[in-house]
């Protein structure tokens, strides 16, 4: 018998308590003996739970109990979580965690300790709630590299994106359901302004090339500025607009960054609705890998925290590639306003003639776009820099309604 202990108590962590105990059987196969949540650590006590007897607040009861094999870190943040992981991978206790910013922010450092202390630090339920995304890449994708990856990675802001536009709602509307479901961050700017997204593809990025980025590096942009106008352009150019993490190697570095983007209806992630995440993955030998499934809530969640469970128990994660990262070094994310993007424009306050003219002087080619309305001007860049379109937005006539990146 393993004994656990799980670190918070809230959406997932109830469902990794409620699932360890519902499903004894199958995880003592896969962990290869029997698990057993000992202790509950909590900042609440919660006496109408099946488990109240197990909630405990003094976190040294955990770390100090030796027959603690394992703990299970679903509080979110980064303190005290880092400390109370730090504690537990120098006790040599393996740590499974869902907190993609901890993740972010500590990973390196984390996994460095969590190998010196021949125990492991996993992290599958931080990106992509219930999709097997990361061991997927760590395992299956061992032998190829991993040049690129574009993904659907906050499930908040497209179960948000999908009931605007097929609900009709508003957006505080559709973020109250996302809260009510247990899918927001407890702070949802986080989501709504694309630092979950961001964290998610810093981790991913890492699991690809062993280097964690520098937040800093990586451009994040917010999706509260969109609007139905946006959705509307979205459809008529044959897409949808989601919000993307993108990753890719290139020759001048790698380029890693977050924005809403009008995704053409003709890749798949175009059509990841609701709740849904969707990686599509580029690797050198294997070609495209399209990962989908359910980015978070309870029980997605907590399986993916599980599987972790098991990794760790049964030793697995040894045979893992990418064990630990390195802090990259600097210049290894290359300048967002390096990177090369098509981009939608929607203008207001001057003629249409006024405006493309502009738009052919700046930006040189640009596509109409079909179906625009009265009284605002559309049309389409071809690739360039983002300086590049930077520069050119501040230059044209009226007002720039909307400047949205596509996915090519
Ligand atoms: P919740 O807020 O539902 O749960 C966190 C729990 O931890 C709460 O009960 C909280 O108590 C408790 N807690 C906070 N601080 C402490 C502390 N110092 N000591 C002990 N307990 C503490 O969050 P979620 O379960 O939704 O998320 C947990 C983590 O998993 C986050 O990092 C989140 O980003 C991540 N995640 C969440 C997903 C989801 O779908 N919800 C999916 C994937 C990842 P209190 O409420 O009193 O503050
Ligand atoms: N708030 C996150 C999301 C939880 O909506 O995707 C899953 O990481």
């Amino acid at each position: 018998m393993k004994e656990i202990a799980v670190i918070g108590f809230g959406v997932v962590g109830g469902g990794v308590v409620s699932l360890v105990d519902e499903n004894q059987e199958r995880i003592a196969q896969t962990a290869g003996d029997a698990v057993h949540v000992k202790y509950i650590l909590d900042l609440r006590d919660f006496p109408d739970s099946p488990y109240a007897d197990r909630v405990i607040h003094d976190v040294d009861t955990i770390m100090n109990d030796p027959e603690i094999a394992l703990v299970v870190e679903t509080m979110g943040g980064v303190h005290p979580a880092l400390e109370f992981s730090t504690a537990a991978l120098k006790a040599g206790k393996h740590v499974i965690t869902s907190n993609k910013e901890l993740v972010a922010k500590h990973g390196a450092e984390l996994m460095r300790l969590a190998d010196e202390n021949g125990v492991a630090y996993l992290y599958e339920a931080s990106v992509g709630g219930g999709i097997p995304l990361i061991r997927s890449i760590r395992t299956s994708l061992a032998t190829d590299r991993v040049d690129a990856i574009n993904g659907i990675l906050n499930g908040t802001t497209n179960y948000i994106l999908t009931r605007m536009r097929d609900g009709g709602i508003s957006f505080d509307e559709a973020l109250a359901e996302a809260q009510e479901l247990g899918y927001a961050e407890k702070d949802p700017s986080a989501d709504i302004h694309g630092f979950d997204a961001q964290r998610k593809i810093m981790i991913l990025a890492a699991v690809a090339t062993g280097y964690i980025a520098d937040e800093n590096d990586v451009y994040a942009e917010t999706m509260s500025k969109l609007t139905t106008a946006d959705m509307d352009a979205a459809k008529r150019l044959g897409g949808a607009v989601r919000l993307i993490g993108s990753f890719k190697r290139e020759a001048d570095g790698v380029s890693v960054f977050v924005c809403p983007r009008i995704v053409p209806g003709k890749n798949p992630l175009a059509h990841v609705d609701d709740v849904y995440n969707a990686a599509s993955v580029a690797a050198a030998l294997t070609g495209d890998v399209m990962y989908y499934g359910r980015g978070a809530g309870r029980y997605p969640t907590a399986g993916a925290v599980i599987s972790d469970v098991a990794a760790a128990l049964n030793g697995s994660y040894r045979t893992e590639s990418v064990r630990t990262w390195e802090n990259s070094p600097a210049g290894f994310v290359k300048k967002f306003a390096d990177s090369k993007n098509r981009m939608y424009v929607r203008v207001s306050g001057a003629s249409v003639q006024e405006v493309m003219d502009a738009a052919h002087l700046v930006f040189g080619d640009v596509a109409a776009v079909p179906g625009t309305p009265a009284g605002v001007s559309e049309f389409v860049t071809s690739l360039m820099t983002e300086r590049q379109l930077s520069e050119g937005l501040s230059s044209l006539p009226g007002k720039v309604e909307s400047a949205l990146r596509i996915l090519d």
